[in-house]
């Protein structure tokens, strides 16, 4: 693959190539998502730039970025504890809810990666949770954000996988304009498979939500048998609606009071990374 990484097995497979842990010459573990060369039609420099300057704890860093013969491969930071996905699964074939904390823990975990990156201007456009990675500690981390933007929309539409479909918002599936609402939506179903443990639309569900003539309605939480709070729908609300102008934007769904305590957690931590990464620089200055 490239001789500055040692593969140490193949840990996935998705729409657009396979994920491999390597070793970098240091032995840290890190990742690489390859995509056939052949298939690829688009690239976007500029795109990979700003990847590389994007370094938040709630996102996967991206490293870099090489072409090898057949191969084009992003290199990028390793999640221990695999996907949101695997979590999920685990619940469901426990009949086990998340408690209300687990619940805005990991969800605020989420909503904050992607306040960070709609700060950016980055649409990730693939939330879902193969895409939402957990750390050894269980902590979030968004993946795969911009690689759709990279590889261009003809060959990401091309390689939609059946997850990512179910995912996709009104607007997207139907090739309207879209926004970062789009991730909003997307926000929304996690929200809501993590409260039930189940997704909240089947086939036909879908297919009417789809349809501007027929009616929407947000599904709802079903909150007294779980001990949820009551404001679990008034959050549902502000993210699963059909029409995106009705959808909330990020910042606005963090301020809502049920997850006030973690977003204050999160500002602190997330000042105090900056801070961590400021001294490491002075550091390494200092050593130069
Ligand atoms: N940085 C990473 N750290 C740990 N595991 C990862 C990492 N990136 C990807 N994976 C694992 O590899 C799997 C496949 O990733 P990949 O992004 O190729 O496919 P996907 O997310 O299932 O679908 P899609 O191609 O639509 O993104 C993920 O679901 C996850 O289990
Ligand atoms: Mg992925």
């Amino acid at each position: 693959m490239c001789e500055n990484y040692k593969v140490v097995s193949k840990i996935g497979q998705g729409g657009f190539g396979k994920v491999f842990l390597v070793q970098n010459s240091r032995k840290e573990n890190l990742v690489i998502k390859s995509i056939p060369l052949k298939e690829f039609t688009h690239y976007v420099n500029n795109e990979l730039e700003i990847l590389k300057t994007l370094d938040h704890p709630r996102v996967i860093k991206f490293i870099e970025f090489f072409a090898s013969q057949k191969d084009y491969n992003f290199v990028m930071e390793y999640a221990e504890n695999g996907t949101l996905r695997t979590l999920i699964n685990r619940y469901q074939e426990s009949r086990w809810r998340l408690t209300k904390n687990d619940l805005a823990e990991i969800f605020m975990d989420i909503a904050y990666g992607l306040r960070f990156l709609h700060s950016k201007n980055i649409i990730h456009r693939d939330v879902k949770p193969e895409n939402i990675l957990m750390t050894l500690d269980y902590r979030v981390k968004l993946a795969d954000f911009g690689i759709s933007k990279i590889v261009g929309d003809s060959y990401a539409q091309a390689h939609t996988s059946i997850g990512s479909l179910v995912y996709m918002s009104p607007e997207v599936y139907l090739h309207l304009p879209y926004d970062k609402k789009c991730d909003i939506w997307a926000l929304g179903l996690i929200f809501y498979e993590m409260a039930m443990m189940k997704h909240p639309f089947s086939k036909s569900e879908r297919a009417r939500i789809l349809n501007p003539l027929l009616t929407y309605q947000c599904p709802k939480v079903d909150w007294i048998g779980r001990k949820y709070d009551p404001n679990y729908q008034q959050a549902l609300e502000m993210m699963l609606q059909r029409d995106p102008e009705k959808r909330k934007d990020i910042n606005i769904i963090c301020a809502f009071p049920l997850f006030d305590r973690m977003f204050s957690f999160l500002e602190n931590e997330c000042a105090l990374y900056e801070l961590k990464k400021k001294i490491d620089a002075a550091r390494n200055l200092g050593r130069n």
